[in-house]
């Protein structure tokens, strides 16, 4: 374990059963300890904490404790009771958040996921990204927007010179529905507050929203995405600018100089935000 400016960096946990939690840092040891001890309970098995043994710690690693930030404990799976959900509502942090719905068994596509992707990136920034629902890939690792249309995403935000970290990222639908249908309203209804619990922890400037689905999550019927990309709608006091799913680009490659006007009205709104404060 390593301590930086009396931040911890965890690098894993050990299970009894030899498995391993991907790279996690977290800023106190109160919350290490709490993580170590739900799984423990939880899972009913011994976890016991690594030392950090030949860790290289660069400029980039220590940037991120630059500021308090969250870092979510993608592909983690414990099994906690359906008790844990009842509360989620009464979170403050996006890691309680992510806890306490970590075993919803609310909806059916709770029965066929392997992760619960819950969100990525920086819950302290001011733009969000909400896509449709995990496919495959998302849903084998438990992070967002990982497979090919995720990688269009990544260059999307290089193209306005943002990374992951400026952004955070979440789906309207948190388990992969099977063979990657469109979820219909009936079917994200269940996720719905979840989502709209992240954006209020979140509380974003702007939020792109990418294809039909988060478009009929947050305002409902009557937008259309071929009619309202690009616009500037209002989101509880929010800006939201809607534009087309990258996933759908890979099929229309001639849509991506609609995304790419889009994002630049984006990246303009977001430097007259900066230039601002
Ligand atoms: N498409 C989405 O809408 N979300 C993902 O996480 C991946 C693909």
């Amino acid at each position: 374990m390593q301590k930086i400016n009396n931040k911890i960096l965890l690098e894993s946990i050990k299970f009894a059963e030899g498995e391993f939690l991907p790279l996690q840092f977290i800023e106190k040891q109160e919350l290490i300890e709490e993580i170590v001890q739900k799984f423990d309970t939880l899972n009913n098995i011994q976890a016991e904490k690594i030392e950090s043994a030949d860790m290289e710690i660069d400029d980039n690693m220590l940037s991120q404790f630059d500021e308090p930030t969250e870092i979510i404990q993608e592909g983690i799976q414990p099994q906690i009771s359906d008790k844990s959900i009842s509360n989620w509502q009464e979170s403050t942090s996006m890691l309680e958040l992510s806890n306490a719905v970590s075993g919803c068994m609310k909806c059916k596509f709770g029965e066929t996921r392997t992760n619960i992707v819950f969100g990525d990136g920086n819950p302290n920034a001011e733009i969000m990204i909400i896509g449709e629902a995990p496919g495959k890939n998302e849903d084998l690792s438990g992070i967002p927007f990982v497979g090919d249309a995720g990688k269009l995403l990544d260059k999307i935000l290089e193209a306005i010179k943002l990374s992951r970290q400026d952004v955070y990222i979440a789906n309207v639908v948190k388990c992969r529905p099977p063979g990657n249908k469109t979820p219909t309203e009936d079917e994200f209804a269940e996720c719905l507050p979840y989502l709209k619990k992240q954006i209020e922890l979140v509380s974003p400037k702007i939020i792109l929203t990418l294809g039909a689905v988060p478009l009929l999550a947050l305002f409902g019927k009557g937008y259309q995405i071929t009619k309202v990309r690009g616009q500037e709608l209002d989101y509880n006091g929010i800006i939201v600018i809607p534009t087309f799913h990258p996933a759908y680009l890979i099929y229309n490659p001639s849509a991506k100089k609609y995304v790419w006007e889009d994002v630049q009205k984006l990246e303009k709104i977001y430097q007259n935000i900066q230039s601002e404060k």
